[in-house]
């Protein structure tokens, strides 16, 4: 029998897309300095290791998931109430959960870009129509452009509070504006960096329906690898967002890692404090000293755009640090730097200027 080319038995705007594949091979926090992900620099508390050992001990690895009232522990570190959270696995699944539920093949979504590759990924899978207003490095987030491009046909508007990787913060009121400018269309905040920039819309959701956040634990909380996110929404929302999400796709080590996390979350605390109070000030005022322009960013990291960002890379590869390069939509490389505790920020600022000289 002739065989039949996938081409026709899968969907043409799945096969038309690329696959999301960041550049994640090769990295060792051993031998480099990882500046290139904006992950947490430093290892997670003890506590969170003990438990993943004493898990993996107890025999319970053939047992599927349970999760006791890790719901309750995540609502009330959020300041919400348990039926207001959904877990996910990671918050790249709340963001496709929430876009497919909330949106139908041909809807609009509006991106405002540059951002976080996830949320076009997911609305090319939905075969939706992408509407991309561009935030501006002056004017930071492109109210008046996704106020003008809402129509009936938007089926969903993301914010990304802080955006990656621009850092740019989106104000309150701002998420607010849109939120009533489009009652009926979901408004998603990701709040990926929430606990650098401390911005958030969580108290909000009650009053406006519309709006579903995600969060995470892979950034300040260090564990992008056991993968745990969550979706702050209105119950009515978590509701319907759990006939979606499949009973397991949260893991047990995630479960138990966070469990750990939670009861002692001490080690975050002083590590956002180094990153946000020193580290960053540092390299602002290194790069505001060397005349290299930068976007304001709340969150760990900065897109800066020295003239020569691909010397600097390889400089800074060459002394085990790495760094992104990003290009703004003019087409100008710029790097996406993360920022660590002060020992390594110093190391990456003196390699940085060592690149200046080349
Ligand atoms: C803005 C933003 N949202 C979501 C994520 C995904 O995080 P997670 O590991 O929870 O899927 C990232 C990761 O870089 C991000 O930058």
């Amino acid at each position: 029998m002739a065989e039949t080319p996938l081409m026709t038995i899968l969907k043409p705007n799945i096969t038309r897309m690329s696959a999301y594949a960041p550049p994640l091979e090769g990295r060792n926090p051993h031998e480099h300095l990882l500046l290139d992900f904006n992950e947490r620099t430093l290892p997670v508390s003890h506590h969170i290791k003990q438990a993943l050992i004493d898990f993996i001990q107890n025999d319970r690895i053939q047992v599927y998931p349970a999760y006791g009232n890790l719901n309750e522990k995540i609502a009330d570190y959020a300041g919400v109430k348990p039926e207001q959270v959904m877990i996910t696995n990671g918050s790249d699944q709340g963001i496709d959960i929430i876009i497919r539920s909330a949106c139908s093949a041909g809807d609009e979504i509006i991106i405002p870009s540059p951002t976080f590759a996830m949320y076009q990924q997911c609305a090319g899978v939905e075969n939706l129509k992408v509407i991309e207003p561009e935030y501006t490095k002056d004017g930071g987030f492109p109210l008046q452009p996704v106020l003008g491009a809402l129509s009936p046909e938007t089926g969903l508007v993301v914010i990304a509070n802080p955006n990656n990787p621009s850092g740019t913060p989106t104000s309150v009121e701002d998420i607010l504006t849109i939120a009533k400018a489009a009652p009926d269309t979901a408004i998603l905040v990701d709040e990926c960096y929430f606990e650098y920039s401390k911005l958030t819309i969580a108290d909000q959701v009650m009053d406006f329906p519309n709006i579903l956040i995600t969060r995470t634990f892979s950034k300040t909380w260090g564990l992008p690898s056991i993968r745990l996110g969550y979706v702050i929404s209105h119950p009515d929302n978590i509701n319907a967002l759990l006939n979606v999400r499949g009973p397991y796709d949260v893991n047990q080590f995630a479960a138990v890692a966070i469990h750990a996390a939670l009861d002692h979350p001490e080690y975050t605390h002083d590590y956002v404090s180094e990153v946000m109070e020193q580290s960053k000030p540092l390299f602002e005022s290194f790069l505001q000293q060397k005349n290299i322009s930068f976007w304001n960013s709340a969150a760990n990291f900065i897109w800066a755009f020295p003239e020569n960002s691909s010397v600097i890379e390889q400089h800074l590869r060459s002394k085990g640090i790495l760094v992104r390069p990003k290009a703004s939509s003019d087409g100008k490389m710029g790097l996406r730097v993360t920022l660590g505790d002060l020992a390594q920020t110093q190391r990456m600022v003196t390699a940085f200027e060592e690149a200046l000289a080349l």
